[in-house]
Order: structure tokens, then sequence, then C-alpha cells
């Protein structure tokens, strides 16, 4: 064969071509289908914002409209879904619940699995978008113990998913219009990051021709660890730990910089981020205006600027350009909004959705090859089989 190139983590190697989202690590530039995304936290909404990851451009009026209606027209799951639900204990993971659930739509849709013309992929697309926050929601309910809800066609996209998790029966739910708008800005900043390892997955595993929800449910699986997007958890559980601990954070600066101790700071570095994450930017300003505006005082906002400063001004952090990331503000943002810890990551996933779907769809439409990487052998020269009496 010919020569192989070795590079663990694919850190330079290119996997597609990709129209989907611009991302400059050492200039700190994020962009979706060119449009920055400074200027899409601020000016638009989290619909508008999966129309554009999935057709390319902005929507027009009515064009959003019929893409709001086609989600809710599928935003039913199948009542044999909660017999699965009913089967986990309380105390399961809500990620490991989501990409069961996910992938088990796979059974129950039968129509959007074998998807092949344009129409096809569009269908499986709003099918994924109006059952994938439904599901989320009773990630949450199954651990809290509380009755499922269903999806209200008469609200938008994010104050439904909203719904879904905290209604509770013959109660009226307060729609904090901070809390919303937080939300959904939230999600626009989640919902594409390129090549990133939940991303990669979804397209290695759907280049073998692997449904859309099949491939999803692998995406959940990646974007769980806690080197991805399962850091927003560890981050609040690390900013208890040092509140816990004193809130001295120079000892966890010293602690994450000693090589003998595979202790790492949560919410900082990253694969392409040289310098500041843009997202971390605005998150860290919008967790700044949210706590003051619900006039919550969290001790954990105040360990993770002075954890952050600490950071920054440390010469380990500085030469290997390790900066806030987009998780290490999330979490604050999620718990001032209500939302239990172990949650965070499923927000993740509810927001990087239409971004995995994007990508499935562009590879498929692309007719990219199956996935398949090359590897250099290190294991045994060839030597004989030996009896089991004689080993
Ligand atoms: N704390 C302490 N040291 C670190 C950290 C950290 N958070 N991140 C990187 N380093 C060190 C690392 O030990 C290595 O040092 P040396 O050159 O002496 O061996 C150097 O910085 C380069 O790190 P790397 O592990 O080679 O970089 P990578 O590109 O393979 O890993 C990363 C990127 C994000 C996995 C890593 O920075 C990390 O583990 N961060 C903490 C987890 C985290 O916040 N993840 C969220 C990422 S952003 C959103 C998302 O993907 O969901």
């Amino acid at each position: 064969g010919g020569i192989i190139t070795l590079d663990p983590g694919y850190k330079n190697t290119g996997s597609c071509k990709s129209e989907i989202t611009y991302l400059d690590g050492e200039e700190g530039v994020l962009m979706y289908r060119g449009y920055p995304i400074e200027q899409l936290a601020e000016k638009s909404n989290f619909t508008e914002v999966m129309y554009l990851l999935l057709n390319g451009e902005l929507p027009q009026a009515d064009q959003l409209s019929k893409f709001e209606n086609d989600i809710k027209d599928h935003d039913m799951v199948s009542e044999d879904i909660t017999k699965i639900l009913a089967a986990f204990p309380s105390s399961a993971h809500p990620m490991g619940v989501l990409s069961t659930l996910t992938s088990s739509l796979t059974a129950f849709n039968p129509k959007a699995v074998n998807v092949k013309s344009e129409a096809d992929m569009y269908r499986a697309a709003v099918t994924l978008l109006g059952k994938f926050p439904v599901l989320a929601s009773w990630t949450l309910r199954k651990m809290k113990g509380w009755p499922l809800n269903y999806s209200d066609n008469k609200l938008g996209y994010v104050e439904n998913f909203y719904q879904l998790m905290f209604k509770q029966p013959n109660k009226d739910l307060e729609m904090d219009p901070i809390v919303i708008d937080a939300l959904d800005k939230l999600l626009i900043l989640h919902a594409d990051h390129e090549q990133n390892c939940s991303t990669s997955t979804v397209r290695l595993v759907g280049s073998a021709h692997t449904g859309l929800f099949a491939s999803i449910s692998s995406g959940v699986s990646a974007l769980w660890g806690p080197l991805h997007g399962g850091a927003n958890q560890a981050v609040v559980e690390m900013l208890e730990l040092i509140q816990e601990d004193g809130g001295n954070v120079q000892k966890w600066v010293d602690k994450a910089k000693d090589k003998n101790d595979d202790f790492r700071l949560m919410g900082f570095g990253h694969r392409v981020y040289k310098n500041f994450d843009p997202r971390a930017r605005i998150i860290k300003k919008a967790a700044d205006q949210i706590l003051d505006k619900l006039g919550i005082q969290d001790e954990a906002l105040e360990i993770a600027k002075k954890l952050e400063q600490a950071a920054l001004e440390d010469d380990y952090f500085v030469s290997r350009k390790l900066y806030p990331n987009v998780d290490f503000y999330s979490g604050i943002i999620y718990k001032a909004l209500g939302i239990p810890t172990e949650m965070f990551t499923v927000m993740f996933a509810v927001g990087r959705l239409p971004g995995w779907i994007a990508q499935w769809i562009e590879m498929r439409k692309n007719n990219e090859p199956i996935g398949r990487p090359r590897q250099i052998y290190t294991g045994p020269a060839k030597r004989d089989y030996l009896d089991i009496s004689a080993r």
C-alpha cells in the first residue's frame, strides 16, 4: 500500500468540504453560512438559525412559517416510546436516555429512515426537529419523576421546549421573556461548530448510509463526553467543588498545571481556538446580564471570573494558548434558568441538533465516500497458533 500519514485526533486532517460553518481559531471568528455569530446571537432567533443552517439562507416570512409548521406537524412522539423511557431508572444520566430514545425513533418512523431524495431528507429533518425537544424534556421529567408533557402547537420552538420541560399539571407556567431569550441565545450559540467530535461522528456513521436518527443518536453519545459537550456539566461541578473547598482558585490552577494530576481546568482550552472562543465572550456577557436581570447572586459566577483571570495570567495557560471555551460560562446561565446540572449537555444537544442534521444532509448530498481511516499496525509479527495445552 501507499504511505499512511498518522494524525491521531485528526489535528491536521480535513475530512470534508463544507459550506455550513466557518471558523478561524487564531482570530476567534465563527460564522454560520457567512453570518457572524455575534450578529445571529444579537438579532436572530433559534428557529431562523435552524432554517439558515439547513437551507443556506435566512428565511423570508412565508418560508419561516412553513418551516415552523412542518416541524409542528411532526412533534408527536409514539406512546410506545414512553414504555422505553419507563424502563430506565430515574438515576440514569439524561444523555444516555436521550441517545437511546433518539435511536428508538428509527423503529417508530420507518418512512424517515431510508432517505434518498431531497424531499425525504427534509421530511426526516423536520421529523427529528419536532420530536427531539420532546425526548429531551422527557429525560428531565424522568429524572425528576414528573408526568410527561406533549408539544403545544401554539408556542414557538423555544417556548414549547421550555414548557415541555417545566409545565406541571394544573399549574400555570410563567414564561419570563428574559429566560426564553436567554435560552434562545444559548441554542443559537451551540447550533453548529463545523467538524467537532460529535458532528464528525454523525457524518462518519451516516457515511455508511445509516439513517439520520441512528446517526444523530451516535452524535448525542459523542457529545456526552466531558472533553466535549459534557464539559458544561463538569464546569459547574468543578466550580461548586472549588467553592466548597474555600474558593482558592490558584490552588486549582496549579492542580490543572500539574502533569502528575489528570485534573484539567474544565471549560478551558480548545482544539481549534487559540484565542478567545467568540461564543465564550458572548456567553460571559450574557451570564452577567441574565443573573442581574433575574436578581440572582451566584458565588459560582464569581469563582468562575476569578478562576478565568488567574488562568489567563498564568504562563502555563498563556504559552499553550488556553482560553475559556463555550462551556465555561454556559452552565452558570443554565443554572440561573433553573435547569438541573445533569441536563446541561442535553441543552447543548438540542442546540446542536440543526447543525448535526445540516452536516448529515450535506454529507449525503455530496455523495461522500464511506469514512474509513487507516492505521499503522504496531502489533506482533506473524506467529503460529499454539494449542491451549502448549501455551
Ligand atoms: N487544563 C489544563 N491543561 C490543559 C487544558 C486544560 N483544560 N487543556 C489543554 N491543556 C494542556 C494539555 O495538557 C497540553 O499540554 P502539554 O502540551 O504540556 O502536553 C496542551 O494544553 C494542549 O492540549 P491538548 O490536550 O493536546 O489539546 P487538544 O486539542 O487535544 O484538546 C480539549 C482540546 C478541549 C479536549 C482540551 O483543551 C480539554 O480537555 N479541555 C477541558 C475540557 C473542555 O473544556 N472541553 C470543552 C471543549 S469546547 C466545547 C465542546 O467541544 O463541547
